[in-house]
């Protein structure tokens, strides 16, 4: 058994066959998702799914790439979403800095608008006794600073960790966990490879982070949960271990943080 830790159900890339990618998702293995949301409505959505679907689950919140003057009041309506009992985490939130305008001064602004953003948000977990998924790129100092206004009150899942060994071992040290992608899989990755190899068996979950990121032999076509079996597959193969043994672990281990069946 399986549990997809980041999913986008509630893209448009599903509309057509929504129901099919479910049902070969646990002919995989891979009995449970968490659809995760980037802003308001995708949300909202990814609630209604875990409404209407046996073993969905969802997580709500403004991507770093969606923050802008509206986020706030965003947020502010999110506070009634984190009430339902099917919404496991706040997600996904964080700081992105990989595609900042080029005008200083408009970067500059945008960096601020994201971190009121995810501090608002990281508030209203706090507050809501829920755990966070984190997205962060190009922004690891910052990121972390502002995670750690926040010890003691949350923990958090930096989604699609793409780091080495040691800066996991930087975040496990602060409670928080990490999960990695189909990105395992591609040839390229040798840096993320060796951490999915080294890092403690109980530290990390598996995710697909579909529609994006299919792992080989699907890589460069629209991803879906059922391939969360082939990231784990890879990372089994990776430390030298059966399947059964990851899939146990990071069920465990995503059952213990969205705190869920
Ligand atoms: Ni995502």
């Amino acid at each position: 058994m399986l549990i997809d830790t980041h999913a986008h159900l509630d893209y448009p890339d599903y509309d057509p066959d929504r129901a099919e990618v479910l049902a070969r998702a646990r002919a995989a293995g891979v009995t449970e998702v968490i659809s995760i949301g980037t802003r308001l409505d995708s949300s909202r959505r990814a609630l209604a799914l875990a409404e209407n679907h046996t073993g969905v689950w969802a997580a709500v919140g403004v991507h770093p790439c969606e923050a802008g003057p509206e986020s706030l009041e965003e947020v502010a309506a999110l506070r009634a979403l984190t009430l339902h009992p099917r919404v496991v985490a706040l997600g996904e939130i964080g700081l992105d800095y990989h595609r900042l305008p080029e005008d200083p001064d408009a970067a500059a602004a945008l960096r601020v608008t994201q971190a009121v953003v995810f501090r608002a948000q990281l508030a209203l977990a706090a507050e809501a006794g829920l755990n966070v998924v984190v997205h962060q790129r190009d922004s690891w100092d910052d990121t972390l600073a502002i995670l750690q206004e926040f010890t003691g009150r949350l923990r958090a899942v930096y989604h699609c960790f793409g780091g080495t060994t040691a800066q996991a071992e930087e975040l496990f040290a602060l409670g928080h966990l990490i999960s990695f992608t189909g990105i395992v899989t591609f040839k390229n990755a040798a840096v993320v490879r060796e951490t999915a190899r080294a890092i403690p068996l109980d530290r990390f979950m598996v995710e697909t982070d579909c529609p994006y990121l299919a792992p080989v032999p699907h890589r460069g076509k629209r991803c879906e949960p059922a391939h969360t079996r082939l990231v784990a597959e890879q990372i089994a193969a990776l430390r030298g271990v059966p399947l059964e043994q990851v899939a146990e672990a990071t069920t465990a281990t995503a059952r213990g943080f969205f705190r869920f069946g």
